[in-house]
This record gives C-alpha cells, structure tokens and sequence, in this order.
C-alpha cells in the first residue's frame, strides 16, 4: 500500500516538474484589443509576456500588414531601424523600463491618419514564439461645418474627419431633411471630406450636422431672407399683373368713350 502511494507521489512529482519546465519555456504575448488616440498625439501600444518572462535576449517585432519592412525591431540586445518602414522613420521607441519583466509597449510618437490599422507584436525565443494584435484607430474631429447657398441648392462641406464621417440635415424641428447627395472623400493625408448638396428647403432654418464616432459639429444657416427675395420677386409681378390690367382697362374705356363719341360725330358730320 504505502509503495503504491511512493509511486503516485513520484509521478505527481515528475508530472509536475515537466509541466513547470513546460512553462518556463513557453509564453504567451498579449496586447489590448484596441487602442484609440487623437491625431498628433503620442500612443502607447501594449506588449507583455506571460508568464512574466526577461524578453532582453529575445526578439521583438511589431508589423503591420508584413513581417518586412517592420514598424519597430529589437534583435540581439539592440533596436534596428534597416528596415522600418519610412512612415515610422523617427517616431518610434520600444520602452525597456520593464523588459525583463516581460513588458515592454510601443510608443508611436506624432500619430498620423496613415498609422491606423491593425499592428501584431511578435515575440521570439530560443525555443519559442508567440504574437498578439492590437488594433489602433487615430481619430480626428473635422472642421466646422459651412453651409453655402446659391441659387436653388444648399450645400454644406466639411473636412479632415477620422473615422469616416456622415452628414444630415436637419429643419427648424428638427425633422431629418432627406439629401439626395452626400460625397465622401479621402485627402492625401488619409482623412475624410464630406459634401452635400441639396435642393434649397421650404424651412426658414436649415442644420447640418457632421458627426462621426467619436464627436459632432454642426452649422445653422437661416434661410428665410432668400424666401424674401422670392416673395418680393412675386410682389413685383402682382404690381405688374395688376398695372397691365388698368392699362388694359384705361385703353378699352378710351375706345369705349371714342366709339361713343364717334357716332355723335359722324351723325354730325352725315347732315354736311
Ligand atoms: C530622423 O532623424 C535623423 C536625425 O535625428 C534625421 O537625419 C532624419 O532626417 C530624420 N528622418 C525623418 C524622416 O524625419
Ligand atoms: C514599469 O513598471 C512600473 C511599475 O509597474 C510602472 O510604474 C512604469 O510605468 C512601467 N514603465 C513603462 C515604461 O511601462
Ligand atoms: C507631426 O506630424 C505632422 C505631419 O504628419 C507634422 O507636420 C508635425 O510637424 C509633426 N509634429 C511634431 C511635433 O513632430
Ligand atoms: C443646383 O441647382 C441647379 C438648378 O439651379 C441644378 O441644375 C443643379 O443640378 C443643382 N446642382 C446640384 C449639385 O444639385
Ligand atoms: C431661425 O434662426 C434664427 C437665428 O439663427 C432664430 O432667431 C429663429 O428663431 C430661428 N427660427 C426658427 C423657426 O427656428
Ligand atoms: C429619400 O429619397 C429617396 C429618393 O429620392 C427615397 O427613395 C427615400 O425613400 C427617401 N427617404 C426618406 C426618409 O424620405
């Protein structure tokens, strides 16, 4: 009995001493899921091992899209620029503090609209490998909404937005206008700029509002003083309608009055 027992004790044993001799080789990487930071400022892009592990002697990758040209790399004690990519020329930096606690986060300096997307942070040992993504969204809140009237449209503009950004016009309630065109285009620097023209509203107050998912702006523009115009353009045409009846009139009560008094005339005239 107590050899059975010696026995399950010295597997239990053995069991155990693989399993920790398992762990001491393997790690996990991890990051967050998600990371979102305002356009121009710095970002900071976790990166930890678990179990807490030195990652000094091992090597640290964070990529985009492709293994090569990388965001960042530490290889062999050292950070090695050769073959970043020329967006992130300048603007990274690995933080070491906590290195060989197994942590050490991206810091992404001056973030543009381009650096967006997903990043993996790919750790390499000896013996062992392991990655984690984080996804990275740079937002920006577009300018000011301007509202333009000509003629019969009314149009509003607004750009550099990120996340992309949609646009609705709205009535004195309220009330959602429905727009028949809204254009949305990227710029050079990867932002949105966004367009509507609609046909000019019977409301006197006219909105139109960007927003996306993080803010909103909007512009108010009254439009009542070109309804004036057109009622007073209607004013105008009244004032002509109503003079050209009197003249009308005037000119039949003229032929009247010399038909009237042609015939005294001629009856005059007739005796001669
Ligand atoms: C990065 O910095 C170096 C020196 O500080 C400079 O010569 C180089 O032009 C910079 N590159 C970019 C893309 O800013
Ligand atoms: C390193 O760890 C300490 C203690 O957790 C923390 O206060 C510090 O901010 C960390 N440094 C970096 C660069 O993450
Ligand atoms: C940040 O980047 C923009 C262009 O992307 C540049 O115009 C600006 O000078 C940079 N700011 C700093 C503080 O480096
Ligand atoms: C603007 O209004 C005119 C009529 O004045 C119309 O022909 C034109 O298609 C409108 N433009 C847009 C972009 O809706
Ligand atoms: C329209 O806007 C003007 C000023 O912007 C405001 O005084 C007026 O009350 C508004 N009218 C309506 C019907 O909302
Ligand atoms: C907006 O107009 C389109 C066509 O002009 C129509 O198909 C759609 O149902 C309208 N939507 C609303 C909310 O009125």
């Amino acid at each position: 009995m107590e050899s059975i027992m010696n026995n399950i004790m010295i597997a239990s044993f053995t069991l155990w001493a693989l399993y920790t001799e398992c762990l001491s080789v393997r790690f996990q990487v991890s990051s967050t899921p998600s990371v979102s930071v305002a356009l121009g400022s710095d970002v900071l892009l976790p990166c930890t091992l678990t179990p807490e592990k030195n990652g000094e002697k091992m090597e640290i990758r964070w990529f985009k899209k492709i293994y090569r040209p990388y965001v960042h790399l530490y290889i062999n004690g050292k950070d090695d620029y050769t073959a970043q990519m020329p967006q992130f020329a300048n603007r990274t930096e690995l933080l070491k503090e906590n290195i060989t606690r197994g942590d050490f986060p991206l810091m992404i300096r001056n973030v543009t609209a381009q650096d967006s997307g997903e990043y993996h942070c790919y750790v390499e040992s000896s013996d062992h490998h392991s990655m984690a993504a984080v996804q990275l969204q740079v937002t920006a809140v577009g300018t000011v909404p301007v509202i333009s009237i000509t003629n019969d449209n009314v149009s509003c503009e607004s750009r550099d937005w990120n996340p992309k950004p949609h646009l609705t016009w709205t009535d004195n309630e309220g009330n959602e206008i429905n727009s028949s065109v809204v254009e949305v285009l990227r710029d050079e620097n990867n932002l949105y700029y966004i367009i509507s023209i609609i046909q000019q509203p019977s409301a006197s107050n006219i909105t139109c509002t960007v927003s996306n998912s993080i803010n909103h702006c909007s512009d108010t523009r009254q439009i009542r003083g070109l309804e004036h115009s057109q009622t007073s353009r209607g004013t105008h045409s009244h004032v002509y309608v109503i003079g050209a009846s009197f003249l009308l009139i005037f000119c039949i009560c003229l032929l009247l009055r010399s038909l009237a008094n042609g015939t005294p005339h001629t009856e005059a005239h007739s005796p001669v």
